[in-house]
């Protein structure tokens, strides 16, 4: 009996261990699950969740409930609180208040609103600046920024981050287990807006630091940046300061400024993450950490920060800039701004989401029209054609005072009736709920998509480095990843904007748009990519450089040349008056950005030539056939993306590779078991679906900012 006794005992502790230790482990697991996989935050029912933007501290108490509930009402899944509201959470140093925080959490609860949480550090307090008037930065031209608008804070002030840590561990602590906090966004679109850069002793220190890290002794320095040149070497570290053209009389060292860009770029990063850590330590691991940025501002760089769960961008498209395509397109954006952005945030993580969609009109642009009726239902839903898991309109209620006072938001001027745009936002609400009925997750994505998978290889470093030595007036990176983006978005292709940390392989078709700076390593990954198979697409500027900038002391381009089949380039520029000439097949196309001279090699297919210039009949795109893959170099950069999307749709026939031929302005996108139709011309459209195709909503005429969904 006794030893039956102990049996059972030992039995039943076993079991009870072993049922510990498996809950250990699925707790574990699941973690790790969420840490690896951010899919796992979000339910793939949902398709795409829907939230508002609002701002408790900035109303009277007496409307929080109505505002919340009228948002509920409205159909909307979450809100988001709290990223400018330091001062409201301490109006003095140590003296805290989160009641109020507290009570718009509980009302958000009431009615079922999730709620995105965010760090409120783009906007420091009165009294942190006066107290430390060193945590502010400095302007280009020696200004110290003041309080009194946002982001005046240095991302170097030490003073400042231990500032950040209290306020991040404290919220982190609070809400990290409330079960209404849906996820975390660090910080607000951080970038220093206008003012860009910072020159303070902070920042100048910090930059030292970074330099040192790297170099570790001067030496290495002066050499790296070249600093027999114009007598710029140095004898230590403490003698360098940040590259300011304000304060230098001519072009400062090209390797300083680079490593300034990165530099800053680090520095942001390490400020998010910073945050990040701090939270990951007191919250629970399903509420998710982000931020969001601006997907083309290059000072900050969303791969430094893949070590959130996800990143999201906020996207305004019609402000006065963006003039989009035809007579109208100025109410509507270009149809690449969500689409780049969608095809370059989701591929770092594979989840991303959008944090701030513009409302309607609104108050900062170069002019600020009223949007195409449409438009904004238009842009929910190219964003959820991206793949992305939410979207959050910025911003509920228009603001009666403050520095937005003419923006849109989902309720006019009075705070309860619904503006035009926060009518589309309904709709789409609406529109969801069926949509999420009809979705199968058995549905299989159409095998023509993986034939066309392209992928377009993205280095800021590229960027950084042309922006400050464009050799032309006329450079612009962005436009020209954008022609072979907008050309490959014709073909009706999925693109993913990729770094060189992804696996090449998995795509069929790879783009490296002026990539100016590269090493070994990456031309014989190249080279590998094409003998298995891979379409290789490389263009002007490619290889010019070496990763710390410097021209190779070898032929021009040297590092390329025989993968694409040339024995020597030089470069040529026009004026903008001049159009020149290159001839494809049997069609001529304009260029003026730039063009490389190619001498080809005799046994590579040449494309295209020039027309005219003292270099007519010379070599303009090169081709050629290695292993089971091509390569093909465009050497021209022209204004209209004619020749560059031209010499796409003969690398996809060669591929034996079927395309769509959209026009201008129309997309054609697939996720999750749906097809989606665009329209963002000025004109009246025909999307292309098969005679079988189940229509969902709209219908196959487009008229400007509409929209077609079919199965
Ligand atoms: C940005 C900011 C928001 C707000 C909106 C206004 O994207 O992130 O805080 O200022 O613009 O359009």
């Amino acid at each position: 009996m006794k030893l039956r006794k102990s049996t059972h005992l030992v039995i039943s502790n076993f079991y009870i261990k072993k049922k510990l230790i498996t809950t250990v482990i699925i707790l574990l697991f699941s973690q790790l699950i969420l840490a690896q996989n951010p899919d796992t935050f979000f339910d793939k029912k949902d398709l795409m969740l829907v939230g508002s933007y609002y701002y408790p501290e900035q109303w009277p108490e007496s409307n929080w409930e109505r505002d919340i509930k009228r948002m509920a009402e409205l159909g909307f899944e979450f809100t988001h609180f709290g990223e400018f509201a330091w001062s409201t959470m301490e109006p003095e140093e140590g003296k805290y208040n989160f009641e109020w925080l507290d009570k718009a959490i509980a009302l958000a609860q009431k009615y079922n609103l999730r709620v995105i949480l965010c760090t409120p550090t783009p906007t420091p307090p009165v009294w942190m600046t006066q107290k430390h008037p060193d945590i502010l930065m400095v302007n280009a031209e020696g200004r110290t920024i003041q309080h009194g608008a946002r982001q005046q804070a240095s991302w170097s002030s030490k003073t400042y981050q231990e500032y950040v840590s209290k306020i991040v561990t404290l919220l982190a602590k609070r809400y990290g287990n409330n079960k209404t906090v849906w996820g975390w966004q660090i910080d607000n679109e951080p970038s220093h807006y206008g003012a860009s850069f910072d020159y303070s002793e902070n920042a100048q220190n910090s930059y030292r630091d970074w330099l040192k890290n790297k170099y570790k002794n001067i030496e290495n320095l002066n050499t790296v940046w070249g600093n027999a040149f114009w007598s710029q070497t140095y004898n230590n570290f403490e003698q360098i300061r940040i590259p300011n053209q304000k304060e230098l009389v001519q072009q400062a060292n090209p390797h300083a400024v680079l490593d300034f860009k990165r530099f800053n770029a680090d520095e942001v990063a390490k400020f998010i993450i910073t945050q990040k850590e701090i939270l990951r330590k007191y919250i629970e691991p399903s509420q998710w950490i982000t931020t969001n940025l601006m997907p083309h501002h290059s000072a900050v760089d969303p791969l430094r920060m893949k070590d959130l769960d996800f990143l999201t961008y906020t996207k305004y498209l019609a402000e006065g800039y963006d003039l989009g395509h035809g007579e109208q397109g100025f109410r509507m954006g270009s149809a690449n701004s969500i689409g780049f952005s969608n095809d370059f945030f989701r591929a770092i993580n594979g989840v991303s989401g959008v944090m701030e969609l513009q409302p309607g009109q609104v108050n900062w642009g170069l002019f600020n029209p009223q949007t195409m009726p449409g438009a904004v239902r238009m842009w929910m839903y190219h964003v959820m054609s991206g793949g992305n898991k939410f979207v959050c309109n910025y911003r509920f209620r228009q603001p009666l005072s403050g520095g937005e006072q003419y923006h849109y938001g989902i309720m006019k001027t009075d705070g309860t009736t619904v503006s035009s745009s926060g009518d589309e936002y309904i709709g789409v609400i609406k529109e969801l709920k069926n949509l999420r009925k009809i979705y199968n997750s058995e549905v299989k994505t159409p095998d023509i998509l993986f034939k066309r998978k392209a992928a377009i290889l993205y280095n800021p470093d590229n960027r950084w480095e042309m922006e400050y030595q464009p050799q032309t007036n006329q450079w612009d990176y962005i436009s020209h990843i954008n022609r072979y983006y907008n050309a490959l978005k014709s073909f009706g292709a999925p693109v993913d904007i990729i770094d060189e940390s992804k696996d090449f392989s998995q795509y069929p078709f790879l783009v490296a748009p002026a990539y100016q700076l590269l090493d070994e390593k990456l031309t014989a990954r190249w080279k590998k990519y094409v003998e298995n198979g891979g379409h290789l697409i490389l263009s002007c500027r490619t290889g010019q450089k070496d990763r710390e900038a410097h021209l190779w002391e070898a032929l021009f381009q040297k590092p390329i040349l025989d993968l694409i089949g040339a024995e020597e380039i030089y470069f040529d520029l026009l004026p903008t008056s001049l159009m020149g000439k290159v001839k494809m097949d049997d069609s001529s196309y304009e260029w003026n950005n730039w063009a490389d001279v190619i001498k080809a090699k005799s046994n590579t297919t040449v494309w295209a030539e020039y027309q005219d210039q003292f270099y007519k009949g010379k070599a303009a795109v090169l081709h050629r056939q290695l292993g089971k893959g091509t390569v093909t170099y465009v050497g021209v950069d022209s204004d209209d993306g004619k020749l560059e999307k031209q010499v796409l749709k003969k690398i996809f026939d060669t591929a034996a590779v079927p395309v769509m031929f959209l026009p201008e302005g129309v997309l054609v996108e697939y996720s999750n078991g749906f097809w989606f139709g665009f329209n963002y011309s000025s004109q009246i459209q025909e999307i292309p679906m098969p005679e079988d195709a189940k229509v969902l909503i709209g219908k196959k005429n487009l008229k400007p900012a509409d929209v077609v969904i079919w199965q």
